[in-house]
Order: structure tokens, then sequence, then C-alpha cells
């Protein structure tokens, strides 16, 4: 990478860096994830996070390191039936894991990324579980479900810079040891403590769509629609299913947002985090809630957003002075926290001015995201609540977006009198007008 590429990608990473400080990640590394020669660069990369600030829960997986070992276990549902025997056997495999990623975490040999990271993992007793019971008459045993997390004591340990290390396991108040689906367990844990994220590891990269196109966004109705289809989830390993179930649970309990990132692809999370396009799928509700009335703080990360289209030619240039003055005017979709695009409102009459559309370059054109026609379709939705009638745009490069957008080609004469007065023959802006209630 030469200089200027790296200064760019810098650049452009810094805004998650930031937002990403004093999160609560939740994350889950399944069994297979941990059975992977990448498992070191994962622990490295988690490292990296816990280093930005990030708070860190990881839950591991033990079930392929089980299969292994423990000879025809019965399964009711994807659940396993957990006898005594059994169930020595899976406390033992899950120390044993613990051990390994308490090892990996520890590491800082000085050509690793996690040199001088020194790292404390605290795993403890906070599950408490209680036996599913009795299913299509099969007794689980100790099978057992999440009862509660003690929430109050995992927090104390992430706020004391900790990592919290989660075995799939509860404890029940007799004493008794529950063997817990790990992706429930994960998020069970993550809804509890109000993470902002969830992310599980998988075999599979990321959902595609219909045309094999990498779905980089969902909301929870649309995974569900994906889950309850018989020709997509027959093409889902039970892993992912359950991944993507948990994802979608979580997210409606809370969660901000949930990541399906690659457990073979070396550096998968840290670009599913740290750029725009991602590399993997999230799934979020937030991807309609994204639009909010712009605040005098939002200045200067519109600036941001607008100078280099300004210097394209693609927007009009508005001095700061005259953007502070107008904020009330403005509205900002926001991803992660930070401002990544922004359009203004100038109402006359009945008729208002849409103007000032703009993405931040680095997130333009990312399907599932859309930012552009979510923050349109918002500040439209706003517009006919305050009683506007219609909608128009001057634009020189983006008339054909704002089309497929339900805006129709009208001339200058259209415009309301003020506007023409203003209208600069020589940038011979195209005028589109939308009747609000139109589609
Ligand atoms: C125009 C703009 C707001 C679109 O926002 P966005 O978030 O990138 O777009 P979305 O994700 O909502 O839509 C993407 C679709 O629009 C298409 N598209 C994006 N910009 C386009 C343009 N200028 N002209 C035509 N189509 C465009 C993409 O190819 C994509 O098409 P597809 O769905 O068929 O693949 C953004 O690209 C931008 O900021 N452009 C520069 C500023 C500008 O010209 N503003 C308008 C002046 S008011």
């Amino acid at each position: 990478m030469d200089t200027h590429a790296y200064a760019r990608w810098f650049r452009d990473s810094t805004p998650y860096i930031s937002a990403h400080r004093r999160k609560t990640f939740v994350v889950l590394l399944g069994a297979d994830a941990i059975a992977q020669a990448n498992l070191t660069n994962i622990v490295h990369d988690l490292a990296l996070l816990h280093t930005l600030g990030v708070r860190l829960v990881v839950v591991h997986g033990c079930r392929e390191q089980l299969d292994t070992g423990v000879a025809g276990s019965t399964f009711v549902s994807g659940r396993r039936v957990t006898d005594e025997a059994t169930m020595d056997h899976i406390a033992a495999v899950n120390g044993q894991l613990r051990s390994r990623l308490e090892a990996l975490f520890s590491m800082g040999l000085p050509a690793t990324p996690m040199h001088n990271a020194d790292i404390t993992v605290v795993s403890g007793n906070f599950v408490s579980a209680r036996p599913i019971g009795v299913i299509d008459g099969v007794d689980h045993l100790f099978t057992g479900k999440v009862r509660k997390v003690r929430t109050a004591q995992l927090r104390a340990v992430l706020e004391n810079g900790a990592v919290a290390l989660l075995s799939p396991l509860g404890y029940s108040a007799s004493g008794q040891v529950f063997n817990v689906a790990a992706a429930e367990l994960a998020a069970d844990v993550a809804i509890t403590l109000d993470a902002d994220k969830l992310i599980t590891f998988d075999a599979l990269p990321h959902l595609v769509d219909g045309n094999g196109q990498r779905r980089s966004g969902i909301e929870p109705g649309a995974l569900d629609a994906c889950l309850d289809d018989p020709v997509i989830s027959a093409t889902l390993s039970e892993n992912t299913a359950a991944h993507l179930r948990a994802l979608g649970r979580a997210v409606r309990g809370g969660v901000t947002r949930g990541h399906l990132v690659s457990y073979a692809d070396d550096g998968a999370l840290l670009a599913e985090l740290f750029t725009a396009a991602g590399v993997g799928t999230q799934v979020s509700e937030e991807l309609h809630g994204l639009v909010r009335p712009a605040r005098p703080a939002d200045v200067a990360a519109i600036v941001e957003v607008i100078r280099p289209l300004e210097e394209t030619g693609a927007l009009v240039r508005r001095p700061r002075d005259r953007l502070e003055a107008e904020i009330d005017h403005f509205f900002v979709a926001e991803v992660d926290s930070i401002v990544v695009g922004t359009c203004a409102l100038y109402p006359h009459g009945d008729v208002a001015e849409l103007a000032c559309v703009a993405v931040k370059e680095s997130f333009q054109n990312q399907p599932g995201l859309n930012v552009g026609t979510h923050i349109v379709t918002e500040v439209e939705r706003v517009a006919a609540i305050r009683g506007l009638k219609r909608l128009f745009v001057l634009t020189t490069q983006a008339h054909h977006w704002f089309e497929k957008l339900g805006y129709l080609p009208a001339s200058v004469d259209d415009l309301p009198a003020e506007k023409q007065k203003l209208y600069n023959l020589q940038r011979k802006s195209k005028v589109l007008f939308k009747t609000l209630g139109s589609s």
C-alpha cells in the first residue's frame, strides 16, 4: 500500500475508532471457529478491539470438540440431551477450551499485534441456568436454558478493563451445572447487557441475495423470512442458522447491531467493523432509523460530508457560517454514531426544496445501507407531516438517482418565483419535482 492509500485508509477508519470506544460487544466464537487455523488471528483482532477501548464479552462454543469425544448423544431439535457422564465430559472440554483461549489472549510476543497488550481474561459463574426439562417426551436432563445473567458483576469486569470469557455453561441454585447452547447464551448475554453489538464468527462469510450478491445489511424481519424460507434455510448449516437466529433475536431484544463474519478470512472482523462497506452481513433495525434532524453540534460533521462533493462540483458551495445559521433546515443520517449523510429542506409555501442531499463518499452506493435513499425517504415523510405538497431538487449529477425515487423532470419556470430569480444559469442544474404521496 502506498503512503497516500495508507493515509486514506487510516483516515477512513478513524471515525469508527471513536465510535466503537467504550461500546460493549458480545462475540460468539463457536466451536468450529475455535478449530480454525485462523483462530490466533481472530484473537489478535479481538485484542486490538480491546486495546481500542471496546468492552468485550467472548462466548465460546464446544460442540465440535464434544462430538469427537461423546459417541451416541441424542439430539432433539438440534439440542444435545446431556446425561451425567456427558456433562462431566462437557465440563472437561470447556475447561480445556477456556484455558486455550486464555493462553491466546495472554500472548505478548514482540512480533505479534499483542505485544504489550497485557490483557486480563475473567471467567466465572455469571450465568445461572435451569433445566429445559422434558420436550416431546424426552427429558433433556443437564441440557439447560439461561435463567439469569449477573449483569452487574459482568459489567464490573468490563469496567475494570478485563475481557469476560463465558463457556456455554450455567449454574443452578442447587449447585448443578447445565449445558447451554452457545449461540443462545451469546444472544441472552448481549440482550441483558444491552450490548451495542453481537458478533458471530461463521463458516458463511455473509448472506447473499437472489442474485448471489452479498447482503451487507438485513433487518430482523427479513432475516426471519430467510430462515423460514425452506429453499434458503436448506442452504444454511445448522450452526449458521443458529447464529443468524441469535443475531435476529439479539437485535429485536435491543442490541443495536448484529454481525455475521467469516472465521476463515483473516481480518474479516476488522474489515466489517472499520470500513463502510464491511465484508459480512449486519442485522439491524437501525437501517430505517438512522435519520434525525441536525443539531448545531453536527455542523463540523456535515462540512466533512459535503466539502469533497463541493470540490467536485456535485454540490453548490455553502459557507460554514451560512450552514450554521441554517442548521435547523438540515437532517443527518448516522451509522454507528458517525454522520454519513445529510439533506436540507427549505420550504417555499407548500412547496419545498430538497437541497444538499449528500452521502459521505465511503458510504455511497452501499447495497443494504442505501443512506441516500433512506435520508430522502425520511425527509419526504417529515415534509408530508409538515403539510408540504411537493418537493423539488436542483441537481447536476444525480437526476437519474432522483428519478428512481419518483422525481419527475420539470423546468425552471416551475420553480417558486424567488427560487427562479436565484437559479444559476451557468450551473445548468436539472429541475425535478415530486408530489408527496406519489411513490
Ligand atoms: C446521489 C447520492 C445522494 C446517492 O446516495 P447513495 O447512498 O449513494 O445511494 P443509494 O444507496 O440510496 O442508491 C444506490 C443506487 O443509486 C445509484 N446511484 C447512486 N448515485 C447515482 C447518481 N448520481 N446517478 C444515478 N444513479 C446513482 C446506484 O448506482 C445504486 O443503484 P442500484 O440500486 O441500481 O445499484 C450520493 O451518491 C451522493 O452524495 N452524491 C453526490 C452528491 C449529489 O450529487 N447530490 C445530489 C444533489 S442535491
